[in-house]
């Protein structure tokens, strides 16, 4: 801590110490003239700048300054490419310096756990390795502007009903594994300003007053050094919290909780040193951010919402392609339809919407282009049937060479806020794109949509585009990937269930309870339908592209590590067509040990790149692995362990597609000491050398008394206690105990 921040501390009276943990108003920490202390200001995100317009008369989220809406999150991790991430952070960044902010409220990290979740456009993946990474590309991006970020929302905030109050159980493994290690990568390799607590329960505990996460798990384990804020309005105690490490509240909460604080300290129940920690922390912010402005900065928002467009391209998952149905080709007759072309489906509702500089219609983009013709359909903003426009859309379908129907969700259908009710497209939608399949062989469905969304029409159309929320550019980005200009390379950030009732979290989402057992405990998504052998209608990861891409040879540079060591893998990546490509190298981690104790998913992703091939080139695909791609979170040792084995290295097209593979055996440095009591059995000190050569002597005994001629098979399950029961007094219980502790030491 700088020591300029540690003088003002010491000249700050109790009650101005108190009034600086809270902002001033909705975006602005608090401003002390008197000791030089500036207000500094925050912003919405994540996909662009929701800054509160200085000139509006009231505060509506769509009272913010006009600027350029980038795809969603979804659409940035369905890229899989940390490098077009964090460009899009870096062009934020600057778009933030330009107007004077000191911090973008993003990104939202928490985890798919249903399709339902309202917000899940404004999350990344299902996975919280691929989470982890594209955050911390994001926040690396952005900060390397010199402005901050808010990594929210911290922890296990994966629905939005109920979403003040709910509590999230979840058990300790599954906490780490999976609601906690995207948060933990991020905050390890991109050192965000801040980190946004969130409004929710963890195990009881509201999130604004939770130590244990905000200060044990977030500052002394991963090292976090910044500032942590309350989501709005998320303080339940503000004494609690501070006590807890909740160091900024926001918004202003006109001094609700001062006195309390106050009184707390004077009365010596909140440590004053606490409070000065929080307060450190909140100048070491604004500090950071003053320090850190860029007077002189402009922003040109022509020029990023071309860049937008970009973006999009990179962003798309081509999910079904037969025939070659696409690229269309440029002399070919089509029919768009849908309400979406003329009014597209780009961002998500609530605190991330963005006032759009221009938008980008896919009719926009098709201006010009005599072959193309439009015919509505249906409105994209609800699920009204107009029969005339539905029948004219059919009729128009018969006569042209391809149809392209451009469906997707209402606005209405998903947003902060609340959840979405099923997993459903609008009914209207359904029904044409299955009647003007019945016509025309040719059919093409574009998707507009934050979450995953059931295709009962699926096996009836010949193609399908999910561009999901992909940002102001839309129709041209949109355009260019359905005529070729640009070929699809994004891949999908979370499995798309046949139905929603497979969804691992189906029984325990939401409802009308206020708490929310994590059931289905690590298996999220992809970890959930690969254990049950269940099909998807697309598994993780999956996308195709113009391009076709096959894979040679691959290599690890050893067959054996200590978890201490690291592994190099290598793959040959070749581009087989001559189209020009995008391909991304999965690389899953799958335990292969026999009779292990422990519960795990088949595979998980522990890396991934993305790869660009001219038309039949060959590269060379690099992946380094540590310990952290074979552990798991061991609650008897509290810390992640490495269990002793092989484990299958694969390269996969998605999570249900493996092409290649090796074994590499990987033993823990420092193996885990195993404690022995009454109920251990015989087959497992059989394994252990040093244990059986003290228990062997007694079973021998037990075995002769009782004539046993294949003890490895009646014995198997044999505890230590029932030698006691059955020995027939030869063996007393304080023996027992002694070779118990003979064993543990
Ligand atoms: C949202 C946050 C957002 C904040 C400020 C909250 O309701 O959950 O994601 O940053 O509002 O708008």
């Amino acid at each position: 801590m700088d020591s300029r921040i540690r003088s003002i501390v010491k000249k700050l009276t109790l009650e101005e110490k108190v009034s600086l943990c809270s902002g001033s108003d909705d975006w602005h920490t608090k401003e002390i003239e008197r000791l030089g202390i500036p207000a500094v200001m925050v912003s919405d995100g994540p996909g662009g700048l929701r800054k509160q317009d200085p000139d509006a008369e009231d505060h509506r989220v769509d009272n913010s300054i006009k600027a350029v809406c980038f795809p969603a999150a979804v659409n940035l991790a369905a890229s899989f490419d940390t490098e077009i991430v964090r460009s899009v952070g870096e062009t934020l960044g600057e778009e933030c310096q330009a107007e004077n902010i000191a911090a973008l409220l993003g990104p939202g990290i928490n985890i798919k756990r249903s399709p339902l979740c309202g917000r899940n456009f404004e999350y990344y993946s299902e996975d919280p390795y691929l989470a982890g990474k594209i955050a911390a590309a994001y926040i690396n991006g952005v900060q390397s502007k010199g402005v901050g970020t808010s990594l929210k929302h911290f922890c296990a905030n994966n629905q939005e009903y109920r979403r003040n109050s709910y509590d999230s159980r979840i058990d300790e493994r599954t906490l780490r594994e999976i609601y906690l290690k995207g948060f933990e990568i991020a905050v390890r390799e991109s050192r965000p300003w801040t980190v946004m607590c969130a409004y929710n329960m963890v195990n009881g505990v509201q999130m604004s007053e939770n130590r244990r996460l905000l200060t044990e798990i977030l500052r002394d384990e991963w090292g976090f050094e910044g500032m942590t804020v309350s989501d709005w309005g998320a303080v339940r105690n503000r004494v609690r919290g501070i006590a807890a490490g909740l160091d900024l509240e926001m918004p202003y909460s006109g001094g609700a909780y001062d006195d309390l604080v106050i009184s707390a300290v004077r009365s010596g129940e909140l440590p004053e040193t606490d409070l000065d920690a929080c307060v450190e922390r909140i100048l070491d912010f604004v500090f950071k951010a003053v320090d850190n402005h860029n007077a002189e900065a402009k922003w040109d928002k022509d020029r990023d919402h071309i860049y937008a467009r970009s973006v999009a391209d990179e962003c798309m998952v081509l999910l079904k392609n037969e025939n070659h149905v696409l690229p269309v080709k440029s002399d070919e007759y089509v029919l768009f339809v849908g309400g979406f072309a003329r009014n597209p489906r780009f961002q998500g509702g609530g605190s991330s919407h963005v006032n759009c500089t221009k938008i980008d219609s896919e009719l926009f983009a098709a201006q010009g282009n005599s072959k193309v013709m439009y015919e509505e359909g249906f409105a994209s903003e609800n699920d009204s049937v107009d029969r005339v426009r539905f029948d004219r859309a059919v009729r128009a379908a018969q006569s042209v060479e391809k149809v392209v129907v451009f469906a997707g969700l209402p606005e209405q259908y998903e947003s902060e806020g609340y959840d979405r009710a099923h997993m459903d497209l609008p009914r209207v939608q359904n029904d044409l794109i299955e009647a003007i399949a019945a016509v025309n062989p040719h059919v093409i469905v574009v998707l507009e949509n934050g979450s995953p969304v059931t295709m009962p029409w699926i096996d009836k159309v010949e193609g399908v585009l999910e561009t999901y929320l992909c940002g102001e550019g839309v129709g041209v980005s949109t355009f260019r990937t359905l005529y070729g200009t640009s070929n699809p390379s994004g891949r999908l950030p979370e499995t798309f269930p046949l139905r929603l009732e497979d969804n691992p979290s189906y029984i325990d989402f939401s409802g009308d309870v206020t708490e929310i057992d994590y059931r289905e405990g690590i298996f999220t998504g992809y970890r959930y339908y690969t254990k049950k052998k269940m099909p998807v209608l697309f598994p993780f990861g999956y996308g195709l592209s113009y391009s076709s891409f096959t894979y040679g040879l691959m290599n690890c540079d050893r067959e054996s590590m200590k978890d201490n060591e690291t592994v190099e893998v290598t793959v040959d990546v070749i581009n087989e067509s001559s189209v020009p490509g995008k391909e991304v190298v999965q690389l899953y981690v799958e335990p292969d040990i026999p009779n292990t104790g422990i519960v795990r998913a088949v595979r998980e992703l522990k890396g991934f790149t993305k790869v660009f091939l001219d038309a039949h080139e060959k590269k060379t695909v690099r992946f380094v692995l540590d310990k952290s791609a074979f552990a798991y979170y061991d609650t008897d040792i509290s810390d992640w362990y490495v269990e002793p084995g092989d484990y299958r290295i694969e390269i996969c097209r998605n999570a249900d597609e493996v092409i290649e593979e090796k074994v590499i055996n990987v033993v823990p440095k420092k193996p885990k000491k195993i404690i022995y009591d009454e109920n251990s059995i015989y087959k497992d000190l059989k394994v252990d050398h040093q244990a059986w050569r003290i228990v062997k002597p007694y079973f021998d005994m037990f075995i002769a008394q009782e004539g046993i001629s294949d003890p490895d098979e009646c014995l198997a399950d044999m505890t230590l206690r029932s030698i006691v029961g059955m020995s027939r007094g030869k063996i007393t219980y304080t023996q027992m105990r002694e070779l118990i502790d003979r064993l543990n030491k």
